[in-house]
């Protein structure tokens, strides 16, 4: 499970960016996290996964505060940042090993996951060039890969699907159900609203640091009769302007 407990970051230019955000996703659930840009989803999901430190409030992921017990809430999720260019001198391999060593996996099960996931998303051939060579799509799968490769009951991805290409893109939604469905928590952010309508069993919707709606699918057309989800975020959030 993932739990936000009122996060509330000020930058350190004095910049509020999240307000009191408190959410709870249980075993079994998507959930997406959508808003505008500048709205504060990055910036929350640096807090729950221990990255930025919050101004006030802490997350527990698993039973695990954050802020707490750093190290036993690290091992047990996944987290795709939403910049894929990281360490770019290394090979896929190399990459990979590094994470699968961090979070000490098995030669064993470390092989035969890399070779599945590396399969699953047509990685196998490029896993021996240096990921500087890769375009940003093969670099976003390699992230993808590399976030799986520990199989940690909860996932927190951001904006996981951009710069993948269909196929990808279809494998990775099918891997999230698949891992929900087995009984774990996903949250991902996301600009597209046909992936949260596709996938999630409830949506989150923030706008200048503040949870402005959440609720299912279902409820939300409820609602907004007759809107599609694409209509009730315009509604909701207004046009598009960037917040700084
Ligand atoms: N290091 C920082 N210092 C000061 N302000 C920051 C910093 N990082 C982000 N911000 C500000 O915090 C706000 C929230 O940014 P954040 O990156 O969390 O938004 P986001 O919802 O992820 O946007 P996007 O959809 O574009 O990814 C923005 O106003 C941004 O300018
Ligand atoms: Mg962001």
């Amino acid at each position: 499970m993932i739990e936000a407990k009122s996060l509330t970051m000020i930058y350190g230019n004095g910049h509020q960016a999240t307000d009191d955000i408190s959410f709870f996703i249980k075993p079994g659930e998507i959930v997406g996290f959508a808003g505008p840009n500048g709205a504060g989803k990055t910036t929350v999901i640096k807090m729950l996964t221990g990255i930025l430190k919050p101004t006030s409030g802490t997350a527990i992921i698993n039973g695990f505060d954050i802020t707490k017990d750093p190290i036993k809430a690290k091992k047990s999720f996944a987290y795709i940042a939403d910049n894929p260019d990281i360490l770019i001198q290394l090979t896929g391999l190399e990459y990979l090993n590094f994470i699968a060593d961090m979070y000490e996996v098995s030669e064993e099960y470390r092989k035969e996951k890399i070779h599945t996931l590396a399969e699953r998303f047509g990685m196998t051939d490029v896993l021996n060039t240096q990921m500087r060579e890769y375009s940003h799509g093969m670099r976003q799968k390699l992230m993808v890969i590399s976030a799986l490769i520990h199989n940690p009951p909860a996932w927190i991805l951001d904006e996981p699907m951009t710069g993948l290409d269909p196929a990808a893109a279809f494998e990775l939604k099918q891997m999230m159900r698949e891992h929900a469905q087995a009984g774990n928590a996903v949250l991902f952010s996301t600009h597209v609203l046909e992936v949260a309508e596709q996938l999630c069993n409830r949506i989150l919707i923030v706008k200048d640091g503040k949870i402005i709606e959440e609720g299912t699918l279902d409820y939300l057309k409820l609602n907004n009769p007759g809107m599609t989800l694409e209509e009730i975020f315009v509604k909701l959030t207004g046009k598009s302007e960037t917040r700084r």
